[in-house]
């Protein structure tokens, strides 16, 4: 999502148009909804350093979908988000880690969003979008292309990935669990040969 889009679900309204026996259509407020974007928010992305700051991205992990029925668990988590060679970075309100976003900058297909994550309460504010727009800065940066896969149950994230252009490469059936796949997306901003590295 563009930077312009985001903040103008701000300026969203809550209300419904309503047949009136004498006004004819009316409409109505139905409730004040504040839609915070994630800028209002005011959101901090900053790299992972404190071992407390991977253990609590692990919990989240270790207690949400996909990964409970990808069978992740918390260790495994935690070893990942340790792992020197992912870049692990961090959405901060308040000094309070809200999601995380973790990027492979090496290996086959460079660069890889490995995880993204929001915490439950802090959803449909724009955060997530934030974070992959984030990593994608910091890819488009090195490389042509951004890579990274979604479960085939996981419709949400799915169609978060469709709206901010990501086509789908392929099928890897069966990839992490039996009975479910894993499709791989990409975005591209040229081909190998005709990219030129900004850093
Ligand atoms: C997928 C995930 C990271 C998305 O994070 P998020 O912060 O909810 O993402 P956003 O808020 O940017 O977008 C989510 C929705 O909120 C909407 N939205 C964005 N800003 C908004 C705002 N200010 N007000 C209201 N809605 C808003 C978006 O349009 C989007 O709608 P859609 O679901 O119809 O596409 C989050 O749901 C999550 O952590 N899920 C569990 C883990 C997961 O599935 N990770 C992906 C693994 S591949």
């Amino acid at each position: 999502m563009k930077k312009s889009e985001t903040s103008n679900r701000s300026l969203q309204s809550n209300w419904q148009l309503r047949d009136s026996p004498t006004y004819g259509k009316i409409v109505i407020t139905i409730g004040q909804m504040i839609m915070e974007n994630s800028e209002n928010l005011g959101v901090d992305i900053r790299k992972l350093q404190k071992t407390e700051e991977a253990e609590k991205c692990a919990r989240l992990m270790a207690g949400s979908e996909p990964w409970i029925t990808l069978r992740r668990t918390y260790d495994n988590s935690l070893k990942m988000l340790r792992d020197p060679s992912r870049e692990v970075y961090l959405a901060v309100v308040n000094d309070e880690i809200v999601g995380f976003i973790v990027l492979i900058m090496s290996g086959a297909l460079v660069g890889y969003i490995q995880t993204v994550a929001v915490m439950p309460e802090w959803r449909d504010k724009g955060i997530g979008s934030r974070l992959l727009e984030f990593a994608e800065d910091k890819i488009f940066a090195k490389a042509p292309n951004v890579f990274l896969c979604v479960s085939s149950f996981n419709k949400k994230a799915q169609g978060l990935y469709q709206r901010l252009g990501y086509e789908v490469i392929g099928e890897l059936k069966d990839y992490i669990v039996p009975g479910h796949s894993e499709i791989l997306l990409r975005k591209s901003v040229a081909p190998l040969t005709e990219f030129k590295r900004m850093s």
